[in-house]
C-alpha cells in the first residue's frame, strides 16, 4: 500500500500542475555592485553542513525509496549529487523500516560514497510504536549522515488513510533527538515552519519546506479525485512562504535549510543571503530525470551553480560566507 501510494505520487508530481503559491523570492532583490571588485573565476562556492563539505550549497531533497522505480531514481540523483558535491535526502525510509528487503531502493553509498546523505521518517510514525530504535534503522540503512523528521498534516488529512494524530509530537522529537547517533533535521514539506514551532524543538536543524513550491495539497487532491480533490484545491496555497521561514528561523542558529519553490540559482543566492545555510531542490529535479535522465540533471545542476555564481559575482561575494546578511 506504501508502495503504490509512493508510485501515484511520483506520477502525479510529474504529470499535474502541484504547484501553487509564491515562495516570495522574487521580491527580495540583491544589492548590485556595479564594481563587483572580484574575479569571477575565484568566486568559491563551498561550504559545510553537519560536519560534511559540500561544493555548493544545495542538497537534493527527499523524495523518494520503496520501490524499484524509486531505486533508480536515487541512483541517478545521488550520481549527480557525488559529481557535484551536493547533498541529498532520500524519501520517507517508512516502507524499508517495515520490510528490509526494500532497503536496497534507497541505498546510494555504492555511487556516492561521502555525500551529505540525509535518512528520513515521517515525525507522525513516533505516534504509531516508532521510536528511536526506527530512527536508528534508517540511519543505519542508508549511512546517513543525519535524520530528518518530517511533517506534513496537510497531506496526512486530505489522504483517507492518512495518519492524523499529530499530538505530543514535541516531546517525542525532543526524546528522539537525545536518543539517535546523528544530527536530527525537523522538515517542512511545502507549508513552512515558524518560530513558535521551531523554537519548542530542540534539534539540530531545519529544512522549511516553505510555500510556494509542490503543494501536497494538490498532489493528494489528484491522486484522489472527489472531496478530497475539492478540499486539496482549497488548501493548495496554505502555509508560510520559504522567504519568510528564512526569516523567521535564521536568528535561532542552527543549520537551515531553504527549500519549497526554490527554482533557480538565484533564488538560491537570495535564501543564502537572507541567512539559509544552503537550499533544497526537490519537484524540478524528479521531471528534469524524467525527461532527460542523468544528462538531463547535470545540465539543470550545471545551470543553478552558474546562476548561483553569477549573483555572487554582482554583489561583489567571494564566498559564501559574504553572502549571509546581504538582505534584510
Ligand atoms: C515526488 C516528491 C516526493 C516527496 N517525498 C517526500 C518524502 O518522502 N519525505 C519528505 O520529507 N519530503 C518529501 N517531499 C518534499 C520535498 O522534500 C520538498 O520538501 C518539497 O517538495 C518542496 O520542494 P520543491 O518545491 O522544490 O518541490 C517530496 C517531494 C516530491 C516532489
Amino acid at each position: 500500500l506504501i508502495n503504490s501510494r509512493k508510485l501515484d505520487h511520483l506520477k502525479t508530481c510529474i504529470e499535474e500542475d502541484v504547484e501553487a503559491g509564491d515562495a516570495g523570492f522574487g521580491s527580495v532583490r540583491l544589492p548590485h555592485k556595479a564594481l563587483p571588485e572580484l574575479d569571477y573565476s575565484s568566486i568559491q562556492t563551498d561550504t559545510k553542513l553537519f560536519k560534511k563539505k559540500l561544493n555548493f550549497p544545495l542538497i537534493i531533497e527527499s523524495m523518494t525509496g520503496g520501490t524499484g522505480e524509486a531505486e533508480s531514481i536515487n541512483k541517478a540523483l545521488a550520481t549527480v549529487a557525488h559529481e557535484y558535491g551536493l547533498g541529498m535526502g532520500v524519501g520517507s525510509q517508512r516502507a524499508g523500516v517495515e520490510d528490509g528487503s526494500l532497503a536496497h531502493t534507497y541505498q546510494v553509498r555504492d555511487v556516492a560514497p561521502d555525500i551529505l546523505l540525509i535518512a528520513n521518517l515521517g515525525a507522525v510514525q513516533l505516534n504509531h510504536n516508532y521510536t528511536h530504535k526506527e530512527c536508528e534503522k534508517a540511519i543505519d540503512m542508508i549511512q546517513a549522515d543525519a535524520l530528518a523528521l518530517h511533517v506534513n498534516p496537510l497531506q496526512e488529512v486530505i489522504q483517507p488513510e492518512g495518519d492524523t494524530d499529530f499530538s505530543s509530537l514535541v516531546s517525542r522529537i525532543n526524546s528522539v533527538r537525545k536518543r539517535v547517533s546523528k544530527p536530527v533535521i525537523f522538515k517542512g514539506v511545502g507549508e513552512g515552519i515558524t518560530l513558535d514551532t521551531a523554537s519548542k524543538l530542540d534539534v539540530d536543524g531545519f529544512d522549511v519546506g516553505g510555500m510556494g513550491g509542490t503543494s501536497w495539497s494538490l498532489v493528494e487532491g489528484y491522486r484522489e479525485g472527489g472531496l478530497a480533490r475539492e478540499v486539496g484545491m482549497t488548501f493548495a496555497g496554505w502555509g508560510v512562504p520559504t522567504v519568510e521561514c528564512v526569516r523567521q528561523l535564521r536568528g535561532l542558529k542552527k543549520t537551515l535549510i531553504a527549500s519549497g519553490g526554490v527554482r533557480s540559482g538565484l533564488d538560491a543566492v537570495k535564501a543564502v543571503a537572507l541567512g539559509a545555510d544552503a537550499v533544497g531542490v526537490a519537484l524540478p529535479l524528479l521531471r528534469v530525470f524524467d525527461r532527460g535522465g542523468v544528462s538531463g540533471l547535470r545540465d539543470y545542476v550545471g545551470r543553478f551553480i552558474t546562476e548561483f555564481k553569477v549573483a555572487m559575482f554582482l554583489t561583489g561575494s567571494k564566498d559564501i560566507r559574504a553572502l549571509k546578511g546581504l538582505v534584510e
